[in-house]
């Protein structure tokens, strides 16, 4: 991380706090920090701590961590130097032209990306408004898209010729290579490159802040395939974790906390046009954890709805499940026909449309009443056991213990069986793996208690440093408690409010567990602590008796009796 007069009055102007409440709006005070669940995994219970003595944060469930630009750049997957554009603004600091000092060649590339695929958005753009593009234009009329929303999302036409785009490209003064990175062109054996996309409406696929990071192009012609081809993964876009509509949802996502999750470009685009500005959607990829983790930060509400054909019904199943897993409560809704979202707003409008949404039911009810739905006559014994052993695979999957026994009393109730034998069965059901303990891996620290109490003291008080003028570094025993004490003595004294911040800058791989010793709870002895000379004595004492065992091994008897005299002398007046 740099430092420079702009980014220090950055930080002088920001509070971290606010920054992150923006993001994580169930962010509470906790003594002298601030907690809520981590916005960067799925959890419960909140280890994410903010600390505005310290102006930074830190999660002891996935160790990210950092300070106000880190937060920035993470949560909106920026480059340094867009945070720091983005908070600038925010504290009213003139940022200045982009600020190339500042800027890995890595970002660098990242900003050129993104100024493509704008252009390349220009440009189809551009091409379905010209005479060549009046079969989408049809195409998008009979889709009932409006003028409005086919801006609103950018919709474009990419030209059939396979070369139309390479030629604007090359003409603007982009390089081939840049245009191979954005997955805009494709190279074919013998190394010539192609248009990625030839002949398909494009959906501009934005992030978050709105920037277009990769397309999704949809055929006109029926019989062509794939049917919607997306870019291919690139340094800007990750399809686990994208979500279609984004952008243009998140004002409404994050004013009421509800969020609609659909199928696809299509349905997104129809929803927002007909009011339903919350709606979202994955990437021609089943959900996954990244995405609900993601949707958990801001929804407190969500409600799934695939399309009502089968594929569309065993997808959101399993959606609901990812979001199980992850320890979120989502809701299922079906529009109890073969219509695709998109067209039942069409066909009925918005009212009838929200009183599909206000009938969504959990992911098991969802699932009972779909077998009842489909039977006229009801369950023979053996068919309802069936039953019952497929459902149970979802009560498996629910983390929840109550809404587990709630879901058992459910089933039992809905096909007339024995709570009991409900409760047996399911103990034989498969055991469900809990996939977001991976990442939990807490950085763990082999330091000696006192050395490790001692420093994290000197963290938050670094002015303890004055009584602390007889340590050196080699009175402690363990190599990270040493480097950071060295490191702590030379920091000029000015430095003193962001010494994390600094540390954290020096030693890039040991971050995590310098923002773990910042924030974590002073669990040792803090009555030793708070007597910093007694501390400084106890440490100094271990490190004789240490060195003295040395020397007796060495054979170094003079040095070890002066040492030992000096040992005596110093506990005799402890
Ligand atoms: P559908 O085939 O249900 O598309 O795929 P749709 O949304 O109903 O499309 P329209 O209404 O015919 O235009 C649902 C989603 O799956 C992904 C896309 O994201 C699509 O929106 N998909 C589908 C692909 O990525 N590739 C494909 O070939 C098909
Ligand atoms: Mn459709």
């Amino acid at each position: 991380m740099s430092s420079s007069p702009v980014i220090e009055a950055i930080r002088e102007k920001l509070d971290i706090v606010d920054i992150v409440r923006d993001y994580v709006p169930a962010l509470k005070k906790a003594g002298r920090n601030y907690k809520a669940p981590c916005p960067f995994h799925n959890e419960k219970t909140p280890s994410f701590t903010v600390s505005p003595d310290k102006q930074i944060f830190y999660c002891f469930g996935c160790n990210e961590g950092g300070d106000m630009f880190t937060f920035v750049m993470k949560i909106e997957g920026l480059t340094f130097p867009e945070a720091a554009r983005k908070l600038s603004l925010k504290a009213g600091v003139e940022y200045g032209e982009e600020r190339s000092h500042v800027m890995t060649q890595e970002d660098r590339e990242r900003l050129d990306l993104k100024k493509l695929l704008s252009a390349a958005e220009e440009f189809y753009h551009k091409n379905l408004f010209l005479p060549a593009g009046e079969k989408a234009r049809l195409y998008l009329g009979e889709r009932r898209l409006s003028k409005a929303t086919v801006e609103r999302f950018g919709l474009g036409w990419a030209p059939p010729g396979g070369s139309a785009l390479i030629e604007e490209m090359k003409a603007k003064g982009w390089s081939r290579d840049l245009a191979l990175k954005a997955g805009l062109v494709t190279e074919r054996e013998g190394g010539l490159v192609v248009d990625t996309f030839r002949g398909r409406i494009m959906f501009p696929i934005r992030n978050q802040a709105g920037e277009t990071v990769a397309f999704g192009g949809r055929v006109l012609d029926p019989q062509a395939q794939p049917k919607y081809l997306n870019s291919p993964e690139t340094v800007l876009f990750s399809k686990r974790r994208t979500l279609y509509g984004i952008h243009e949802a998140l004002p409404q996502i994050r004013k009421t906390g509800r969020l609609l999750l659909l199928e696809g470009y299509m349905d997104v685009i129809g929803a927002h046009q007909h009011g339903v500005d919350w709606a979202v959607a994955p990437l021609g990829t089943a959900l996954t954890t990244e995405h609900a983790g993601f949707i958990g930060r801001y929804a407190k509400d969500t409600i799934v709805m695939f399309d009502g054909d089968r594929a569309g019904i065993n997808a959101s199943v399993r959606a609901a499940e990812i979001f199980m897993e992850a320890g979120m409560y989502v809701r299922l809704a079906d529009l109890g026909c073969t219509l695709d979202p998109d067209e039942f707003l069409n066909e009925h409008g918005r009212e009838e449309f929200e009183k599909k949404l206000a009938q969504a039911s959990d992911p098991l009810e969802f699932r009972v009443n779909l077998f009842f739905k489909k039977r006229a006559v009801p369950p023979g014994s053996q068919e309802k056991a069936q039953a019952i052993a497929v459902l149970l695979e979802t009560v498996a999957k629910q983390p929840d213990e109550i809404l587990k026994s709630e879901w058992v009393k459910t089933l039992s109730s809905r096909f007339g069986v024995q709570e009991d034998s409900v409760l047996k069965q399911l103990k034989k059901a498969p055991v469900a793996r809990s996939s977001s303990r991976q990442n939990k891996e807490q950085a763990v620290s082999t330091m000696p208690s006192l050395e490790h109490d001692f420093i994290q003291m000197l963290l938050r008080a670094p002015a303890l440093l004055e009584q602390s003028a007889e340590l050196t570094p080699g009175d402690f025993s363990d190599d990270f408690a040493r480097r950071l004490f060295t490191a702590l003595k030379e920091l000029p004294r000015e430095a003193h409010t962001k010494v994390v911040s600094l540390l954290t800058e020096k030693f890039p791989d040991d971050s995590a567990r310098i923002l773990q010793l910042a924030l974590s709870d002073i669990t040792g002895d803090t009555d030793l602590l708070q007597n910093t000379t007694r501390a400084v004595r106890t440490l100094k004492c271990f490190s004789l008796e240490r060195q003295l065992k040395q020397l007796k091994a060495d054979g170094r008897w003079e040095e070890h009796n002066k040492m030992r005299a000096e040992l005596e002398s110093l506990k005799k007046n402890s």
